[in-house]
């Protein structure tokens, strides 16, 4: 049987496009973009023109954009660049984020609590949506950078991006505002001057484009430092030698994300709204978790929570039957500890153990669908049996 792939947010498989745009740079024009030789001007003119459609892709200029290797190091890059340089302005060493954002920002911004910094952490409603009001009730003339991803990995809740930065701006007009979009891109408007953001951060990978690179959107004059220190590269924001090839990737992943945006979400919602809707019918108590209005989360996106069954042993045993997903949460061997975003939400530690995520993308037919609907209610009656009264 032919395997499902439904774990779409934690990477998806590259668009053959992409990898034929790609390849070239691996075998023809594999010179280094420093290089004043012929070779390295042809490497150069490719980064440049990934650059320019990329920058003219998020109502940019090309100046505004950095490359790096993936969303963790530009979420890393953002916050830590942006709150030593405000700092070093002697602006203050308060941050703010979210108790929902991916680990890329979480661990960061810890990290400058350990160097000094203070952070406020704030909190969300049963949707995962993040409280304004405790955003607004945060800011202080001490906050230097405040971070409010655009879309959650795990449940798919889409933030009010364009009105958190509004609140921002009125109270402290110098904070540097972050958004991680790297799971939010392709499906919904992340132009950042519409968000009213000053850094953004993008991953080639999520996108159906390779791993390994990503992006981060700079606004002119925006208050941050490098964290790479070496060669002049991205104009001295981000030193070693340009990955041309992911660069050239990256750049065509977004131009057909943009093009085919609304076909895609169409889509996606399509098959994600039959599991929205029909597996709670089929499978008593399933929680639904992220907005139950479909409109609020990702279109690709459908996570919920049984009671009473182990979420590991569900998505081994949809392994087996040859379907890949995932618990939205990184659960690394030995530390099963219950989702950050699932206990932020209200959710209890019993229950967010049991938690699954399917993310539906391009190559997703219903009958793919069809087949989850008919497997997964008998594995989570087994193990619900195995487990005996909850
Ligand atoms: C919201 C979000 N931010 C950041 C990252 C990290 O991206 P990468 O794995 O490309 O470093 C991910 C990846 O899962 C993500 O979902």
């Amino acid at each position: 049987m032919a395997r499902i792939y439904l774990d779409h947010a934690a990477t998806t498989p590259p668009d053959p496009r992409v990898l034929e745009a790609m390849w070239p740079f691996y075998t023809t024009y594999w010179g280094n973009p420093s290089s004043i030789y012929l070779e390295g001007q042809e490497a150069r003119r490719a980064l440049d023109a990934a650059r320019k459609l990329a920058a003219d892709l998020l109502g940019a200029t090309p100046k505004e954009i950095v490359f790096t290797s993936g969303g963790t190091e530009s979420d890393n890059a953002a916050i830590r660049g942006a709150a030593h340089a405000q700092r070093a302005l002697g602006r203050g060493a308060h941050l703010v984020t979210t108790r929902i954002e991916h680990h890329a920002v979480l661990h960061t911004v810890e990290q400058l609590e350990r160097e000094g910094f203070s952070a406020t952490y704030l909190p969300v409603d049963a949707d995962g949506t993040v409280d304004l009001a405790a955003l607004e009730a945060a800011i202080t003339a001490e906050t230097t950078v405040v971070s409010v991803m655009a879309a959650n990995n795990e449940v798919g809740t889409l933030q009010p991006i364009a009105e958190a930065a509004r609140i921002v701006r009125a109270r402290n007009p110098k904070t540097v505002i972050h958004t991680d979009a790297v799971q939010a891109a392709g499906s919904v408007d992340i132009t950042p001057s519409a968000l009213g953001v000053d850094l953004l951060s993008l991953a080639g990978h999520k996108l159906y484009g390779p791993k390994g690179v990503g992006l981060l959107y700079i606004k002119n004059r925006t208050p941050w430092q490098p964290m790479f220190l070496g060669g002049s590269q991205e104009k001295e924001r981000r030193a070693g030698t340009e990955n041309v090839a992911g660069v050239v990737g990256m750049a065509t992943a977004m131009k057909l994300a943009w093009d085919e945006r609304d076909a895609r979400n169409a889509h996606a919602a399509a098959l994600r709204d039959r599991l929205l809707f029909e597996l709670p019918e089929r499978i008593p108590d399933t929680v639904i978790t992220g907005p139950t209005d479909p409109a609020g989360r990702l279109a690709n996106n459908f996570s919920c929570c049984f009671r009473n069954v182990e979420g590991e042993s569900v998505l081994l045993a949809l392994d087996m039957a040859d379907i890949a997903a995932s618990s939205g949460s990184a659960c690394t061997t030995g530390a099963l500890e219950p989702s950050h975003v699932l206990t932020a939400m209200g959710i209890d530690s019993d229950l967010a153990h049991a938690s699954l995520r399917l993310t539906v993308g391009a190559s997703n037919t219903g009958a793919d669908i069809d087949r989850v609907l008919e497997t997964l209610p008998a594995i989570v009656a087994r193990l619900r049996a195995l487990a005996g009264p909850g």
